[in-house]
């Protein structure tokens, strides 16, 4: 199969679909993979790694889309990219096609078949290929948080870590998840007392078993939220609840019971966020204050780590990918359940039923395109 590599146009994406690795490994299984030029320079992959691990390199994204079977990308296809897009073609990519009718119909007008990375689902309702975003983004939420809580940025002034003599910061997270976790242990990693909350037991449970002695495990109620963000010196918003919008576990009053200067960084931002006060920010622009408290709520997190966020993105996307181009999306989607759910719009029709409830549109069961 002749696989294409557009580079991501939508503005400040410096993430690529496939790093040179995936492109040998691809190349291995005896397809074509044509990149287009630039497409991995922001990801830190020139043109001559891709080339010697088997690509061609196309001169531009129209002759990248002409030409190739199957495109991987990472963000949803934007307006200039519709044009592009032919019938037949195989797109495997982030969509959120939920939340853009115009992005719906120019799929649907295309007769091209989507398949959404972020509706891959495993048995288990986990979304393979969104955790690691999650990672990435839970990580980061420590580093951010303790950037600004330095002093000149509006922040306590507070080293998470103290030092011999000087006791640690403290680190509130909302949500043990796959943000949270991955955020409690990054915190836990510079020495400071970290509080997690979730009201899933079991995962408490699990938590508890697996962190270090300066992570304490709390069940999440409005009482005891009010009571550990009073003296926090970070809070993390890691709420999820799927296909729903975040609740908002601290609330613009609840601000004033916080010390001046304490960060807010709400993860959650994109389902809404669960800080009644967090609005979406930029990397450009990623902070606000409201009544002394730092507020961090960038909804592209990863974005700010193209290198680490590609190779992360594309280990887990690589392995589809491969069975897609080897088999084609038919018979890869018969034979695997998790990658069929992915499956949002096939030949002009909707066979993701979320997407036609969103926007009222006419649905085909995925069992019949198959
Ligand atoms: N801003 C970004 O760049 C970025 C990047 C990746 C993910 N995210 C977002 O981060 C959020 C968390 O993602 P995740 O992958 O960790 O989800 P997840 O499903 O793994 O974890 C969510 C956790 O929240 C818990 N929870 C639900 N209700 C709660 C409550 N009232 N109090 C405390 N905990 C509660 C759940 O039990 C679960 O453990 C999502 O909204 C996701 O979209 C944002």
């Amino acid at each position: 199969m002749l696989i294409g590599i557009p580079q991501e146009i939508k503005n400040n994406e410096n993430r690529v679909a496939l790093t040179p690795g995936g492109c040998y490994e691809l190349v291995q299984h005896g397809h074509q993979v044509l990149v287009q030029a630039d497409a991995g320079v922001g990801s830190g992959f020139e043109d001559e790694e891709y080339v010697a691990a088997g690509a061609s390199i196309s001169p531009s994204i129209e002759d990248v889309y002409a030409r190739a079977e199957m495109i991987i990308k990472v963000k949803e296809p934007i307006e200039p990219e519709y044009e592009l897009i032919r019938a037949g073609q195989l797109l495997f990519t982030y969509f959120h096609f939920a939340s853009s009718r115009p992005l719906t119909d120019a799929m649907i007008a295309s007769g091209a078949t989507c398949i959404a990375y972020e509706t891959v689902e495993l048995p288990d309702h986990s979304l393979p290929l969104l955790v690691p975003m999650s990672e990435v983004a839970g990580r980061m939420s420590i580093q951010e948080g303790a950037k600004y809580l330095e002093k000149p940025v509006k922040g306590r002034g507070v080293l998470l870590g103290g030092v011999p003599g000087v006791p640690p910061g403290k680190v509130v997270i909302l949500g043990g998840g796959v943000v949270g976790m991955q955020a409690a242990k990054m915190a836990a990693g510079l020495g400071a007392q970290v509080i997690i909350f979730d009201v899933n037991l079991n995962r408490l449970r699990y938590l508890n078993e697996v962190m270090p002695s300066n992570v304490v495990t709390l069940y999440s109620n409005a009482y005891n939220i009010k009571r550990e963000i009073a003296n926090a010196d970070l809070i993390v918003g890691a709420v999820l609840i799927h296909g729903a919008k975040a609740p908002k576990l601290i609330k613009r009053e609840m601000l004033k019971d916080m010390r001046a200067g304490t960060v807010l960084v709400d993860v959650a931002v994109d389902q809404g966020g669960c800080i009644e006060t967090c609005k979406p920010t930029t990397h450009a622009d990623p902070t606000y204050i409201i009544d002394d408290v730092v507020h961090y709520c960038v909804a592209n997190m990863p974005g700010a780590v193209p290198y680490t966020s590609t190779i992360a993105l594309t280990n887990a996307t690589l392995p589809y990918a491969v069975r897609l181009a080897n088999l084609g999306w038919q018979k890869a989607c018969a034979k695997d359940p998790a990658l069929a759910k992915g499956l949002n719009v096939v030949d002009g029709e909707v066979v993701y039923e979320g997407v036609s409830e969103a926007f009222d549109l006419p649905y085909r069961s995925v069992e019949t395109v198959l």
